[in-house]
């Protein structure tokens, strides 16, 4: 079956979609995007994800794309056409391409976003291995430009870590700024000591997660103890449990962090615990 994405208004087998080689995300990286997962047919916090792009466009005083209002029925529509089960809808949206290469951004009178989405199909997005047994994180510099608030498809550092991690046979990394863990590659990052739950706190240092926002509220609603604060590796290396997340891998444990194994080194019972409460509160509330 030939993949159906959505370009500029238009649902297009994969091999005849276009984009302009004058687009400003090919040429300056100036694009920002969202993943939402897909679970049973159904899109996960998707409101969620539409608020984040209104304030990432609004971040980079970026226009509006005017389907800006249609996007959860282009989303089901890709779901729908693709007969995604378990996956994701990737989207994206750029300052366009106003058909020069210029350092200032064009007149938004006259270039219009590009607005790209396609589906990437994962059966068993909610039961993988990685999942069952934890994953292996190293830690790197967190290297970054300052407004990690805003969802950019700047990418390339966090490629970057991703393959280092892979290079020392782990997962992924973990990015410190002054010894304090910012977050991984491509998601937030917590740990548990003592019953409580410890990750950052919202800032320009990282991406306002939206799995993070959900899972400290259910969190809070299960009487869990939450602490938005910094904290150090070595806090990290020390910690009962760790885990990570992100709209693909929703809540996934941590077992090590730079060779030190995470408690016992296998996934403790908070993280479980919350991985089972935000699979099924969000399922219940997909649309
Ligand atoms: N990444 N931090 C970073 C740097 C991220 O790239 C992501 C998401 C997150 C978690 O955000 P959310 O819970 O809203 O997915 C945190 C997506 C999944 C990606 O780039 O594929």
């Amino acid at each position: 079956m030939t993949r159906i994405v959505y370009v500029n208004g238009e649902y297009l087998p994969e091999n005849e979609a276009k984009v302009s080689i004058f687009d400003r995300a090919f040429l300056m990286g100036d694009g920002v995007y969202e993943v939402t997962s897909v679970l049973q047919g159904k899109l996960i916090d998707f409101d969620g994800h539409r608020a984040r792009l209104d304030r990432s466009l609004t971040e980079l005083d970026m226009p509006k794309p005017d389907i800006f209002d249609d996007l959860l029925e282009i989303h089901r529509e890709l779901v729908r056409r693709n007969e995604v089960v378990d996956g994701l809808v990737y989207l994206q949206v750029t300052r366009g391409a106003p058909g020069d290469r210029d350092f200032a951004f064009p007149d938004p009178d006259e270039t219009t976003p590009t607005v790209v989405l396609f589906t990437q199909s994962k059966p068993g997005l909610a039961d993988t291995p990685a999942s069952r047994t934890g994953i292996k994180v190293i830690s790197i510099d967190d290297l970054r430009w300052d407004r990690r608030d805003i969802k950019t498809v700047q990418l390339l550092y966090p490629s970057m870590g991703k393959m280092m991690a892979k290079k020392a046979g782990c997962d992924d990394a973990w990015m410190l700024q002054d010894g304090y863990v910012t977050e991984g590659t491509s998601n937030n990052a917590y740990i548990v000591k003592n019953g409580k739950i410890i990750t950052r706190k919202l800032s320009n240092d990282i991406l306002h997660g939206i799995t993070r926002a959900a899972v400290l509220r259910f969190a809070k609603e299960a009487q869990m103890t939450v602490e938005e604060r910094s904290f150090t590796i070595d806090e990290a290396k020390d910690a009962d449990e760790a885990f990570i997340t992100s709209a693909s891998a929703f809540v996934q444990p941590v077992v090590e962090i730079d060779g030190h194994p995470v408690s016992d080194g296998t996934p403790g019972p908070v993280s479980r615990r919350l991985r089972e409460i935000y699979l099924e509160e969000s399922l219940k509330a997909a649309v």
